[in-house]
């Protein structure tokens, strides 16, 4: 399985946030946002990815996270030259998939689970090679999203992007595991009204195929997209409070590469000596201690 981070876009909702830093590397709470998405691709143990983003943001996202092997990984890049929408990382990333089932998550989704990356992962097992497999969680305000409708047994039957009157509760949330011909269908796609290669439009084709996935999330996990003012606070708030309460990282990088042994002690040791002296590396000091312990 490969995965594709999609860190690129205009920034609009967030400008004059976005006017010379990249989404993407703004801080939630202690750290850029793109690690939160980076850490979800490694919950899931997918260790091949290819980060796109654009022609002014990808050489600062490269700056941060190189190549990929101090976390015992391979990151690769590729420029979309202008956001012709979501569906266009699949023919950006043609060569990279090649024949490899691939997942694609969104640079400004958080995800906060425990036991249900191992549900996640289940379910995208079983659908392996030949269906796609997405997510929906439960909203307040699906007007932003792709909302999913639901039939009386829990089937999915239709997704519409940011429809006005949404058709039930559940957001289709920024995390989509395909087969290898995505790349195709992506290929066959025509923009929407507003000019872009809709990830809804081609979930809709696996839909209809009868190849389609949808898992609702569990109530109890949380799911947040960071791509507005308000959202982005509530964000910040949100891992601030969650690491304060409890003494531990969300979205830790590092830590997540030891943890799944992407990188041995001495790896750590290393990664801990060019950290500069504060409390992100009192923290992996602290996880090394304890794991050696
Ligand atoms: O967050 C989940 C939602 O993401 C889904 O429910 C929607 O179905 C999906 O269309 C998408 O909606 P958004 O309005 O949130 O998409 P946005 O334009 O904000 O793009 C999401 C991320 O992808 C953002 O980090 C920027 C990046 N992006 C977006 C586009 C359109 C690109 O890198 N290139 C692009 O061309």
């Amino acid at each position: 399985m490969k995965g594709i981070l999609l860190a690129g876009g205009s920034g609009s909702r967030l400008y004059p946030l976005t006017k010379t830093i990249s989404k993407q590397l703004l801080p939630v709470y202690d750290k850029p946002m793109i690690y939160y998405p980076l850490s979800t691709l490694m919950h899931f143990e997918i260790r091949d990815i290819l980060i796109i983003s654009t022609p002014n943001d990808t050489p600062n996202i490269e700056k941060l996270l190189g190549n990929g092997e101090q976390l015992g990984m391979k990151i690769s890049y590729k420029i979309q030259p202008q956001p012709r929408g979501i569906a266009q990382a699949f023919t950006i990333g043609e060569q990279f998939i090649g024949d490899n089932n691939v997942c694609l998550i969104l640079g400004d989704n958080i995800f906060h689970m425990d036991t249900e990356f191992a549900d996640f992962q289940s379910a995208v097992k079983k659908n392996q090679n030949n269906r796609a497999t997405i997510f929906a969680y439960q909203v307040s305000d699906p007007e932003r999203f792709g909302v999913v409708e639901f039939d009386k047994n829990n089937r999915a039957i239709s997704i519409e992007e940011k429809p006005a009157k949404p058709k039930s509760n559940f957001a289709s949330v920024g995390l989509y595991f395909y087969p290898s011909d995505v790349v195709q269908y992506a290929r066959d796609l025509k923009p929407s009204a507003r000019g872009e290669y809709e990830i809804t439009d081609l979930n809709n084709i696996y839909l209809r195929q009868g190849r389609m996935s949808v898992v609702p999330m569990h109530r109890g996990n949380v799911w947040l997209d960071a791509g507005t003012p308000n959202s982005l606070m509530d964000s910040g708030n949100f891992v601030q409070m969650i690491e304060a309460r409890q003494g531990i990282k969300i979205a830790c990088i590092e830590e997540i590469a030891f943890a799944r042994g992407f990188i041995d002690a001495t790896q750590m040791a290393r990664l801990i000596d060019k950290a500069p002296r504060g409390q992100y590396r009192t923290y992996l000091e602290r996880v090394l201690n304890e794991k050696q312990r």
